[in-house]
């Protein structure tokens, strides 16, 4: 395999001006195939945020190495470099908001890599249909609903044309239906474009829909595979903080009553249409 991104005995340590020390990660090794969606799971404090900021060289390792497409994170002259090939979309929206129409926030990133103004507008088009957020396009970022801000934010990472978006909790601020139309705007531009896609998340109903998912604890990989490999090993993701999915919840608590139910269920369309055949 030549991964896009890969982490190599990766460390991390806080270091506060006090000289009080965290180690954040510690020695985490890790490969992020070119085309993928992984999601990153683990309870608060896991490392989650602190090893998806090595990918875009936010943060350098304390030890260990991070590749990027094969540069190296700690050495700074690679670092714009990476800032191409690697997005980043934050929890709050409003952090990366930062004009008074929908447009021209989009047009922010490449106008910032001196792109000329033809191939700009392209990308602000290109980002906008890509989204459905065509209508928004004269609309202020700082009128519209939390969902549809998030969905811009994302609109505005695209238009740098990265090979990788890293998404830290997404979701996290929106209700159900705004939740559900990122994820699947993230899904979508992952399975149309291509877009290599790590997705930090608490929602175990966004990790069933990514190829693979690792699970994060104090500063480890704790546990890696398919959402079915890693939810088949349900006392260990009870134990690491985590929830099941809904379905996997469901099939549990049929079987407890009695009814024979396959061991790998996590999508409810499963559960739905093993239901319909004892029927
Ligand atoms: N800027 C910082 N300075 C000092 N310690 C920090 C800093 N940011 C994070 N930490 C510590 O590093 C550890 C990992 O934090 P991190 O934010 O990576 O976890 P996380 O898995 O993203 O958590 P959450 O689910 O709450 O977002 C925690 O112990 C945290 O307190
Ligand atoms: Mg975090």
């Amino acid at each position: 395999m030549n991964p896009l991104i890969e982490a190599i005995n990766l460390s991390y340590t806080y270091r506060a001006g006090s000289g009080k020390e965290v180690k954040a990660l510690n020695g985490v090794n890790l490969q992020v195939a070119r085309g993928e969606i992984l999601a990153i799971t683990g309870q608060n404090g896991s490392g989650k945020s602190t090893l998806a900021r090595h990918f875009n060289g936010l943060l350098t390792p304390s030890k260990g190495e991070v590749l990027i497409d094969g540069l190296s994170a700690a050495d700074r002259i690679n670092i714009p470099a990476i800032r191409k090939l690697v997005g980043m979309v934050f929890q709050n929206p409003d952090n990366q908001l930062i004009s008074s129409i929908v447009e021209e926030d989009i047009a922010f990133g490449p106008e910032n890599l001196g792109l000329p103004p033809t191939v700009i507008r392209d990308r602000v088009n290109h980002a906008l249909e890509s989204l459905n957020l065509q209508d928004l396009r004269h609309e202020p970022p700082n009128q519209l609903s939390e969902g549809q801000k998030q969905l811009v934010a994302i609109a505005g990472v695209i238009a740098m044309k990265p090979k990788c978006i890293v998404f830290d909790e997404p979701t996290a601020h929106l209700d159900p239906r705004g939740r559900r139309k990122v994820l699947e705007s993230i899904l979508r531009l992952n399975r149309d474009e291509g877009i290599t896609t790590i997705l930090l998340t608490h929602y175990m109903n966004e990790a069933i829909h990514c190829d693979r998912m690792i699970v994060m604890d104090r500063g480890i990989v704790e546990m890696e595979g398919t959402p079915c490999e890693v939810f088949g090993r349900g006392d260990r993701i009870l134990s690491l903080g985590l929830d099941y999915p809904v379905a996997a919840q469901l099939a549990q608590g049929l079987r407890l009553k009695g009814i024979k139910m396959p061991n790998d269920i996590i999508h409810t369309e499963e559960i739905l249409s093993y239901l319909c055949q004892l029927k």
